[in-house]
């Protein structure tokens, strides 16, 4: 029997009924991005608002699209951890309710591990054991990986995300949000040399990452060292692409040097990519060329499953195969700690 799942983890409202082979039988997406835009990144009040309204037309679509009726459903699964508390709510509050008013199992499953999972969804092949990267708005974390339930943290970003540190340069210079794709069209046109911005810890002899001196590297080099003070400039259109290369660059040598670490520590034939930032054209070429000197499968999620989505909550079935059921007084976990 099918089920229905639900995504709200940040600022997308989604749901998607999926049946128990994986296959995708409606789904729907709301995304929030003309809300926040002017703010140059989510504002959890307005994301949480933004979700109360939409999320049972979400529902109601992916629910139509399927042809399948609520007393069809074989459970109601949401993603509970981690995310902004009051976005995270939200879904948890109505797939609780669903569940109770349905008379259906609920299952709680952990929206990193969805993104790695949309990986698995893209191939017929198990690709486990692996290495799995999460790269996204909220999240840069690396696991060892040995089924699609079972991930061993290895390391993570100890400030900003990748993303967050695309949508912040993409701020700094009038792009507009979300600032990946826009930082990305800009960098194709530019020199990835012209600046030589830190790769913070790739000598490290961990998993962790740091994207928050890459930030204020580039403020620094559009307004000057050491101001605090951001006019608003008007950057020459060669300088922003230079800016946006350089800056892209910076983070995908890190990305992609941290990954060939864990590939070789863990003795990994495979990686998985899954989360926003894994739609970048640059770091998608840059980890294929790495595989092929390195020896070792590249498995990236499909483009349309790696923002956030209800799709890759088909992790879902995965839990109800074990039999592992949430109980209805579960609590959202948001996760400010590292580790997830
Ligand atoms: O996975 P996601 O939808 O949300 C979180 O779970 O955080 O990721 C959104 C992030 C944003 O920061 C966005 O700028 C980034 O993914 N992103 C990209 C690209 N497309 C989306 N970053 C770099 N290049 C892209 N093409
Ligand atoms: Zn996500």
């Amino acid at each position: 029997m099918p089920i229905l799942t639900i995504e709200s983890t940040c600022d997308e409202t989604a749901a998607a009924v999926i049946a128990n082979d994986g296959t995708v039988l409606g789904q729907c997406v709301a995304t929030q991005e003309a809300l926040h835009e002017r703010f140059g990144g989510v504002v959890p009040e307005v994301a949480a608002r933004a979700h109360l309204e939409r999320i049972l037309p979400v529902i109601d679509t992916a629910l139509s699209q399927s042809g399948i009726a609520a007393g069809q459903l074989d459970a109601v699964a949401v993603a509970d951890r981690p995310g902004l508390a009051g976005s995270l709510l939200v879904g948890l509050v109505c797939a609780k309710t669903l569940a109770v008013a349905w008379k259906k199992p609920l299952v709680a499953v952990n929206h990193l591990h969805a993104h790695l999972y949309a990986c698995q969804m893209a191939v017929t092949e198990s690709v486990y054991p692996c290495v799995g990267l999460v790269v996204s708005g909220g999240h840069t974390s690396l696991y060892h990986c040995t089924s699609p339930l079972d991930l061993a943290y290895l390391g993570g970003t100890i400030d900003d995300a990748a993303g967050e540190a695309f949508d912040k340069v993409a701020a700094m210079l009038g792009l507009g949000f979300p600032g990946g794709p826009a930082v990305s069209k800009w960098a194709n046109r530019g020199d990835r040399n012209a600046y030589s911005f830190p790769r913070s810890m790739v000598h490290d002899d961990n998993f962790d990452f740091s994207f928050s001196g890459l930030k204020t590297a580039v403020r620094y080099a559009i307004v000057g060292p050491g101001h605090q003070d951001f006019p608003k400039l008007d950057v020459p259109e060669k300088t922003k692409a230079d800016l946006c290369a350089s800056f892209e660059a910076a983070v995908i040598d890190v990305l992609v040097a941290k990954c060939e670490r864990a590939v070789a520590k863990c003795r990994c034939r495979r990686l998985i990519v899954g989360g926003g930032v894994a739609a970048n054209g640059y770091l998608r070429e840059q980890l294929q060329t790495s595989a092929v000197e390195n020896d070792y499968t590249l498995t990236v999620a499909p483009m349309k499953l790696c923002t956030d989505n209800a799709i890759m909550g088909a992790i879902a079935l995965e839990k109800i195969r074990r039999g592992e059921f949430a109980s209805l007084d579960l609590d959202v976990t948001p996760g400010l700690q590292r580790g997830f």
